[in-house]
Parts: structure tokens; sequence; C-alpha cells
């Protein structure tokens, strides 16, 4: 037998919205999205909400819960206390469709703005070769589902509505990253492109990025911190500098 909880969820759509309460039941073992289709099967059916895998996977489940950008499906109930109400609204950097649903197609305008790998011409599909090291080194980039949590807390352009012309976001320097590390990709300027194109320098590495990655990316450390310092082999960057002696771990 399950409890009674307190929810709060956002409905609106473009022209604005206002959070609605719901008393909900919450049983052993549930997840906030397992929360929000109860409410579709009991209370509101027309709430609209993105998901798909429910296993952390697809990416599709983002929102914010009281407060925190998270996937939805990974998020137990039991994370809160017994009487805390809990909070889902929308991600915020993204624009509003309807209730918890997102526009995120930035990010895939992004995505076609960063030029696709490029393999030796003189090689065929299944005649490319790598050592083991070089595949490990960006296996853990190939993680990204895509959820955009990344993108939705990065304050650059969270705040900033004005920046999204010129920042790319984390998602797209990590597949930068990648690429400048895979030893087949042709490109060579692949860091100079970030700095220059992808918006790399509006970055001061605060971290937020990875700290909300479900697949625990080192987004920061891994992608962001490298690509600077080989990008600042030629040009000095203050914020690398700050960043070697304050952040690196
Ligand atoms: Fe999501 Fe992490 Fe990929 Fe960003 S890097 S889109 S937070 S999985
Ligand atoms: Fe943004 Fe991550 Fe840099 S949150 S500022 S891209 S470290
Ligand atoms: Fe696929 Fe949550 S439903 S990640």
């Amino acid at each position: 037998m399950g409890t009674v909880r307190h929810f709060r969820v956002w409905r609106g759509d473009e022209s604005g919205g206002q959070l609605e309460d719901f008393q909900v039941e919450v049983n052993e073992g549930e997840v906030v999205l397992d929360i929000i289709h109860r409410l579709q099967a009991t209370q509101t059916p027309d709430l609209a909400v993105r998901w798909n895998c429910k296993a952390g996977k697809c990416g599709s489940c983002s929102m914010e819960i009281n407060g925190k950008p998270r996937l939805g499906c990974m998020t137990r109930m039991s994370t809160f206390g017994e009487g805390e109400t809990v909070t889902v609204t929308p991600v915020r950097t993204f624009p509003i469709i309807r209730d918890l649903v997102t526009d995120v197609s930035f990010n895939y305008q992004k995505a076609r703005e960063l030029p696709a790998f490029e393999p030796p011409k003189d090689l065929q599909p299944g005649e490319y070769r790598m050592q083991q090291i070089d595949v490990e080194r960006s296996q853990e980039f190939r993680k990204c589902i895509e959820c955009f949590l990344c993108q939705n807390v990065c304050h650059v352009i969270r705040d900033h509505e004005e920046n999204k012309p010129t920042f790319s976001g984390p998602r797209f320097f990590i597949r930068a990253a990648e690429l400048d590390m895979h030893p087949l990709d042709e490109r060579e300027n692949r860091k100079e492109m970030a700095q220059q194109e992808q918006g790399l320098g509006y970055c001061n590495i605060t971290k937020c990025c990875t700290e909300v990655c479900p697949e625990h990316i080192k987004i920061t450390d891994n992608a962001i911190i490298p690509m600077k310092e080989r990008v600042v082999d030629r040009k000095y960057d203050p914020i690398v500098w700050l960043g070697r002696k304050i952040f690196r771990r």
C-alpha cells in the first residue's frame, strides 16, 4: 500500500502557465516519471511529458525536479523526504511547447553545425584500424544519451538567450573533443573551430554540466579543459590558467 504525496507540476504553454498541486499515490521503488504517469492515468490525462525508454538510456525525460535538472525515469521518489513536496518543471533553457515538453531543436541545430568525422580518403569502410588505447580515450564521450541536461544547466545560455547563436554547449564540446582525439579523423582544426565557432571561450569551467550528467561523463576535466589547453598552446587564455589553479582535481 502506497502513501499519498504532494506533487506540484508546471502546466502551460509558450504563452504562460503555473504550478498545479496534486495529491497522488506513491509506492515503494517508484521514480518521478511513474508518478507523472499516474497523474496522467488518474487526474490529468492531458499532462504533456516526453519519455521513451524508462531506463535512463533515451535521454527524453529531462526535467527539473525541485529545481535540479534530472532524468524523471532515474529519480527515485525515495530521494525525497516523506513530507517533502516534489515540484516538477520543464527544463528552463529551451522554449516551452506544453507542460513538461520543451523544444530542444537548438541542440540539433548545433549538431548540424559540427563537421562530421572525416576518415582518410584512401580507406574504405571496413578498413579502419585503431589502437585499443585510442578507442578507450573517446569511449567515455560516446556514452552521451543526448538528454541535454548539461546544455540546460550551463549558465552561458541558461541565463543569456543572446549567447545561443554563438555557443554550442558542453554536449558539443565533448563531440568535438571525441573527434579531435580520433586517430583517423583527417580534419585538423577541431580545437580552433571549438574556440572560434562553438564558443568554447565562453565556458568559464563552472562544472555544472559535469555535475548533472546522468552518464557521469567528466565533461569539464576530460573534454573542455584539454581542448582549452591545446588551443592556448597558441593563444593565452586566462580562464585556463585559473581553471588549472583552482578547479583541477
Ligand atoms: Fe546528457 Fe551527459 Fe550527454 Fe550532456 S553529456 S547530453 S548531460 S548524457
Ligand atoms: Fe558551462 Fe560546463 Fe563550461 S556548465 S561554463 S560548459 S564547465
Ligand atoms: Fe528514457 Fe528517461 S525515459 S531516459
